[in-house]
């Protein structure tokens, strides 16, 4: 049964107590981060002093993300709520990835250990590490489906988004240029043709209605109109989602030289730190994944950002809109600590 969002009050943060319920206080950010279908595909165990964070391969999208890119991302957005509300309280975060010897918790077989978050209590050494404005907007960001205003977003604030994703191997493309983005517009309807076009595709998402996951959102009344015909859905998801594109004053696609599960959990860290700096600057936020869920689409938006060395593994407009009416519920803690 999902249960309602809700950041929980920063004071009833538990300063004196052991650093694992500290740690367990933290977990409760962490699963307010967005995911492909709101799928929460993540799990977290907490030590003495450390969280470690699983990724829940049952909740892939076995149609939509057969290789499992999605669910990484989401995890790595999930990693950076962790780390930011760690900051929040004082502890220093360290992140490792990859695998421990651990062995999954009990009855976890689905569970695939993909990072471990240290936790210092000793206190923050890097100067200037609380960035409470990232922290506010975790319980404020929400996707946001609406069209975007006619209004451009500051180059200093793109130039501050760009700064989070100069990090090692991956990359940021802010497309601002109309023609350009028309042309992904163009690509969007196309890929949402295919995808509704595809039986498949359309029971996985409605699975996840079904679950009440995506809440009472405007997708959930216009998947109820497939029992019309879904390819006239298809055509018609595919112009709204391309009007949506033209009204965004920046799509944002961020790019990697390679897949491995270390560089995706960086680059959900890297998306849902964009996620929040633009919520604290009061600009709305839209991922769109069906492009760079088929192949020849994605591969025809490598080419038309002229990407050379590195492959789109993430797209999303960034703009102001009028705030989103969608509250999605999210998976209950004891569901997701082992
Ligand atoms: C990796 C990833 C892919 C997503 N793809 C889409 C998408 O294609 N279309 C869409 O409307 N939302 C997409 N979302 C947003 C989720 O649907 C959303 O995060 C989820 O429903 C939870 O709602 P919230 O972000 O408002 O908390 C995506 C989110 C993530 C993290």
């Amino acid at each position: 049964m999902p249960a309602p969002r809700a950041p929980p009050d920063t004071t009833s943060f538990p300063a004196g107590e052991s650093l694992e319920n500290q740690a367990t206080f933290l977990v409760r950010y962490a699963i307010l981060a967005p995911s492909s279908h709101n799928s929460q595909p993540w799990a977290f165990a907490v030590t003495e002093d450390s969280v470690l964070v699983y990724a829940d391969e049952s909740r892939r999208l076995d149609v939509a993300d057969p290789d499992g890119r999605e669910l990484l991302l989401s995890v790595g957005c999930a990693l950076e709520n962790l780390v930011v509300a760690a900051r929040r309280f004082g502890l220093e975060p360290t992140v490792e990835y990859g695998a421990s010897e651990e062995s999954p918790p009990s009855g976890g077989d689905h569970l695939r250990h993909v990072a471990t978050v240290r936790l210092d209590s000793a206190g923050l050494t890097d100067e200037g590490a609380v960035q409470t404005e990232l922290f506010d907007a975790i319980g404020n960001r929400r996707t946001n489906h609406r069209p975007f205003e006619d209004r451009p977003v500051a180059e200093s604030v793109l130039a501050r988004f760009e700064e989070y994703a100069a990090t090692d191997g991956l990359g940021l493309e802010l497309v601002t240029d109309p023609t350009q983005r028309r042309e992904i517009a163009t690509l969007q309807t196309r890929a949402d043709e295919h995808q509704f076009d595809d039986p498949a595709y359309r029971r996985e998402l409605g699975h996840w209605i079904g679950t009440g996951a995506l809440g009472a959102s405007w997708l959930t009344a216009r998947i109820g109109q497939l029992a019309v015909s879904h390819l006239d859905i298809g055509e018609r998801e595919g112009r709204k989602n391309s009007k949506l594109v033209t009204s965004a004053p920046v799509v944002a696609v961020l790019t990697t030289e390679s897949e491995d599960v270390p560089t995706l959990l960086r680059v959900g860290q890297v998306f849902e730190r964009v996620a929040l700096a633009a919520t604290s600057e009061g600009l709305a936020v839209h991922p769109m994944s069906q492009i760079l869920e088929v192949d020849e689409f994605r591969t025809e938006l490598t080419a038309l950002l002229g990407l050379e060395d590195q492959t789109p593994v993430h797209l999303f407009r960034i703009g102001y809109a009028e705030p989103g009416s969608t509250r999605t519920p999210r998976r209950p803690l004891e569901d997701v600590l082992r």
